[in-house]
C-alpha cells in the first residue's frame, strides 16, 4: 500500500484503489506501484479475487499526459503500460474493475485487461487519444475490438467519443451496469461466480466478432473517414491500422504494431499542440491562488436584450438549467424572443440534437420580462444590448440602481471601454465583462474582463458561472476589443491592403483556410456582416482610435457605404446564392477602382505564402504585445481565445504557440522583410517589445 495505491481486504477480496488526485493519472509511480501491489496480491493464498478501483471522481482519466512532453518513451518510465496490463491479465484469480466516473483512455486499457468489468450506468468509458493526436497505446487498439467488435472499436476510437456505462453494458464492454456501491457488485460478482466461470475472460484470448467480409469493408470506410480528419489524419490511419491487424494478426504482433504507432504519433507536431491545447484551456480562467476569493452563489440570471446576442446568452444559461429573465423594451418585443428562443429549441429537437423533454424544460427556464423590477432580483444580470457607448452608458447606470445589492452586473461589450461603463454603473467592484461570441449559445469561448475596479469575488463569480454553463472562460484586461478583437485588427487590417493590392477575396480565403483557419477572413466578414464590421471601424475612428493610415480598413467600409453587406444583402465580398459564396466580378472592379483612385498599385505577384504571413504575423505580434501590457497574463489564454473563438487550427496550437514553434527570430526576420517590402510608416512591422527582448536575449 503507498499513497497512490491503496489496498484493503475484505472476505478473501482485495480491493485496490488508485487515488491520484483529481483523475487518478496513470502516472510512472501509479504504475509502479500498482504493478507491485498486485504482484504481492496475487501470491497471496487468502486473496481469491481483486478488484481495481478509483477514489475520487472516477475510476482513471488515463495516462498522465504531462508525461508525454518528455522525450519519445520516457513516458514509459518505470513499469510499461502495457506490462502493467499483461501482466493484470495474466493473474490466476477473477481480477474486476470497478468504474465510476470515468474510465478513459489509459484507465479503460487498464480495465479493459481486468478479466471483468462492473460500471455505474452514468460513467462514461471511452479511448478518448484521438483528440490529443495520439493512439492507444497500452493494448487499447487491440482489447477493445476483442470485446465489442471491430465496428464499435473503430466507432469509439475514431471520434473519442464515450459510452455511457448503461450503454457499456449493452454492446459487452462492462459485465454488469450497476446502481449505488459498485465496489459491493464487483465483490458479488467474484463471490457468485465459480473460477473457471465464462465471466472470466483474459481478453488477449478471445476473437474480434465480426465476419472478414464485413470486416474488409468496415476497414476499408474507415481508411476513408481517417483521410479525411485533418489535424488527426495520422492518429487516425495508425487507429484503422492496428485494429485491422486486432482481426488478422496475433494479439502480440498487434501490440507490436500499436506501440510503433504509439510512438510516431507522440512524436508529431500535431499532437504536441493538441496536448498544449488540452492544458491551455484547462489553464484559462485559473485564478491567482493567493488572491481569490469564493465565488457567489447564483441562481438566476437576468438578459437584458433579445436580440442575437441576448437570445443566445440566456439559452447559454438555460441550457445548464438555470433560470433566466429575458428583458425587453415592450412586453411584445420580449414575447417574441422568448419566442423565438423556443423556436430553436424545437428546430433543435427535431435536427435530433435535443431530447423533447429537455427542449420544453429548457423553454420553461426562460421567462420574457418587461419591467426592469423583474430583473432587480437576479444575481448576475448580463447586458447584450447594441454595441453603443451611449446606449450602453445609460444601461450600466439603470443597472447599478435596480439589481439588488450583492448582485453581479456584466456588460457583453466587445470593444467598448469597461471602466467607463463599471463607473457609470456607480458600483464599479460589483462590474465586469462578459464577451460571448456568437452564435453564443453554441460558441464555447467567453472573455471575462476584468475591469480596475473589478473585485477579486466579482471576478471568482464570473469564471465559475463560465465554467458552469460548460464554457471556457478567458480573463482579459481592459483595452479596444480585449484579447480576441484586438488581434482581429491587424489581421483584418492586411486581408484589407491585400484585396487593395490585387489579391482577390477567393485567393486570400483559400490561403488562410489552406493554413487551417475554419473560416477564410473574406468569408468571415461577409457571414459577421460587411456592415457590422465597418462599424466597428467607425466607431474606433470617432473614439480617435486609428492609426492616421487613410487606407485603414478602407475596403469594407466602402462595401458597407455602397449597401454590399454580405450573405444577408446577398453581396458582400463576394455574392451569395443561398449560403453559397461565389467569386464577384462587380466586388473585384469596386476594389480595383478604389485601389485606382487611391494609388495602390495592383500586384500579379501575391502569393498564398505571402497572404499567411501578412495576416498571421502582425496577428501573433499583437499577442505579445497584449502579453507585455498584461491584457492576458499568460500566452496560452491567447491561444485560447483564438482557438475557441476564430478557428485557428488545433494543430498549429493557437497563434502564440505557433508564433513559438516558428521561432522568436524567424518573426523578427519576417516582419523586418515586411518593414522595408511594405513601408512601415504606420508602425505596423515593428516588433513588439517582448518579442524584440527575447531576440535579444538569445543572441
Ligand atoms: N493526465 C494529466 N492530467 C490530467 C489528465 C490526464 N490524463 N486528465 C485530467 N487531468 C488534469 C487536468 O489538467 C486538470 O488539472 P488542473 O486542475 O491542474 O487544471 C485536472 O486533471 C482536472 O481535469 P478537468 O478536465 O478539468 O476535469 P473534469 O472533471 O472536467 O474532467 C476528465 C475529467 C478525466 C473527464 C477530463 O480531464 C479528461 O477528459 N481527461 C483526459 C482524458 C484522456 O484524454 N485520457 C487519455 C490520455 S492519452
Amino acid at each position: 500500500m503507498t499513497q497512490l495505491v491503496h489496498v484493503e481486504r475484505c472476505e478473501g477480496i482485495a480491493i485496490v484503489r488508485l487515488q491520484n488526485a483529481p483523475v487518478n493519472a496513470l502516472s510512472a509511480q501509479v504504475r509502479s506501484d500498482l504493478f507491485d501491489a498486485l504482484q504481492s496480491l496475487s501470491q497471496e493464498a487468502s486473496v481469491s479475487g481483486i478488484v481495481l478501483t478509483g477514489a475520487g471522481r472516477g475510476f482513471s482519466g488515463g495516462a498522465d499526459i504531462a508525461e508525454f512532453a518528455g522525450p519519445a518513451g520516457s513516458f514509459r518510465l518505470g513499469r510499461d503500460p502495457a506490462q502493467v496490463n499483461a501482466f493484470i491479465e495474466q493473474i490466476d484469480k477473477p481480477v474486476v474493475a470497478a468504474i465510476h466516473g470515468f474510465a478513459l483512455g489509459g484507465g479503460l486499457e487498464l480495465a479493459l485487461s481486468c478479466h471483468a468489468r462492473v460500471t455505474l450506468a452514468d460513467a462514461r468509458m471511452g479511448l478518448p487519444e484521438i483528440s490529443l493526436g495520439v493512439i492507444p497505446g497500452a493494448g487499447g487498439t487491440q482489447r477493445l475490438p476483442r470485446v465489442v467488435g471491430l465496428t464499435k472499436a473503430l466507432e469509439m476510437m475514431l471520434t473519442g467519443q464515450p459510452v455511457t456505462g448503461k450503454d457499456a453494458a449493452a454492446i459487452g464492454l462492462a459485465e454488469l451496469a450497476a446502481d449505488g456501491d459498485v465496489v459491493s457488485s464487483a465483490i458479488r460478482l467474484i463471490k457468485s461466480r465459480a473460477p473457471g466461470d465464462g465471466v472470466w475472460r483474459v481478453t488477449r484470448f478471445m476473437q474480434v466478432a465480426g465476419d472478414s467480409l464485413n470486416h474488409l469493408g468496415d476497414i476499408e470506410k474507415a481508411k476513408g473517414r481517417a483521410a479525411a480528419m485533418g489535424p488527426r489524419t495520422t492518429a487516425a490511419s495508425r487507429i484503422v491500422e492496428c485494429v485491422a491487424a486486432a482481426f488478422e494478426k496475433p494479439f502480440d504482433d498487434g501490440m507490436a504494431l500499436e506501440r510503433s504507432a504509439f510512438t510516431q504519433c507522440l512524436e508529431s507536431a500535431e499532437s504536441a499542440a493538441l496536448r498544449h491545447v488540452f492544458f491551455a484551456e484547462r489553464a484559462a480562467g485559473k485564478l491567482d491562488a493567493g488572491r481569490a476569493a469564493v465565488a457567489l452563489k447564483v441562481s438566476t440570471v437576468g438578459v437584458v436584450g433579445g436580440g442575437t446576442m441576448g437570445r443566445g446568452i440566456a439559452m447559454s444559461f438555460a441550457n445548464a438549467g438555470i433560470p433566466v429573465r429575458l428583458l425587453e423594451l415592450t412586453e411584445q418585443k420580449a414575447v417574441a424572443a422568448v419566442d423565438a428562443i423556443r423556436l430553436e429549441y424545437q428546430r433543435q429537437m427535431e435536427r435530433g440534437r435535443l431530447k423533447a423533454s429537455d427542449a420544453a424544460g429548457r423553454s420553461l427556464l426562460i421567462q420574457a420580462a418587461c419591467d426592469e423590477r423583474e430583473i432587480g432580483t437576479c444575481d448576475l444580470v448580463v447586458e447584450a444590448v447594441f454595441e453603443d457607448m451611449q446606449l450602453k452608458i445609460d444601461m450600466a447606470q439603470r443597472l447599478g440602481s435596480i439589481c439588488r445589492e450583492g448582485a453581479i452586473i456584466a456588460s457583453n461589450t466587445s470593444t467598448l471601454d469597461l471602466d467607463r461603463l463599471a463607473q457609470a454603473s456607480g458600483r464599479p467592484a460589483d462590474f465586469v465583462g462578459l464577451h460571448f461570441f456568437s452564435p453564443a449559445n453554441i460558441m464555447r469561448l467567453v472573455e471575462v474582463v476584468r475591469g480596475r475596479d473589478t473585485s477579486e469575488q466579482t471576478l471568482a463569480t464570473a469564471v465559475a458561472m463560465v465554467r458552469r454553463i460548460a464554457k471556457v472562460p478567458v480573463i482579459s484586461g481592459v483595452c479596444w476589443g480585449f484579447i480576441g478583437n484586438r488581434m482581429l485588427e491587424p489581421y483584418l487590417r492586411e486581408v484589407e491592403s491585400l484585396l487593395l493590392e490585387g489579391a482577390t477575396p477567393a485567393q486570400i480565403d483559400r490561403a488562410i483556410e489552406r493554413f487551417g483557419m475554419a473560416m477564410g477572413p473574406c468569408r468571415m466578414m461577409d457571414l459577421a456582416g460587411v456592415d457590422v464590421v465597418a462599424k466597428v471601424v467607425e466607431e474606433r475612428a470617432k473614439e480617435g482610435n486609428l492609426p492616421s493610415d487613410p487606407l485603414y480598413r478602407i475596403v469594407s467600409r466602402h462595401l458597407a457605404a455602397v449597401g454590399r453587406l454580405g450573405q444577408k444583402s446577398g453581396e458582400g465580398f463576394y455574392r451569395y446564392e443561398g449560403r453559397a459564396a461565389a467569386d464577384d466580378i462587380d466586388a473585384h472592379s469596386l476594389v480595383q477602382s478604389m485601389a485606382a483612385r487611391l494609388g495602390v498599385e495592383q500586384r500579379q505577384d501575391i502569393t498564398s505564402d505571402e497572404i499567411v504571413q501578412r495576416c498571421m504575423l502582425p496577428l501573433i505580434n499583437e499577442g505579445y504585445r497584449i502579453l507585455e501590457e498584461g491584457i492576458a497574463s499568460q500566452s496560452s489564454d491567447i491561444d485560447v481565445v483564438w482557438l475557441t473563438g476564430y478557428g485557428f487550427p488545433q494543430a498549429l496550437g493557437g497563434p502564440m504557440y505557433h508564433g513559438e514553434r516558428l521561432g522568436s527570430a524567424h518573426l523578427l526576420d519576417r516582419l523586418s522583410h515586411y518593414a522595408k517590402s511594405r513601408g512601415n510608416t504606420w508602425n505596423y512591422w515593428t516588433p513588439a517589445a517582448m518579442l524584440a527582448a527575447r531576440v535579444g536575449e538569445n543572441q
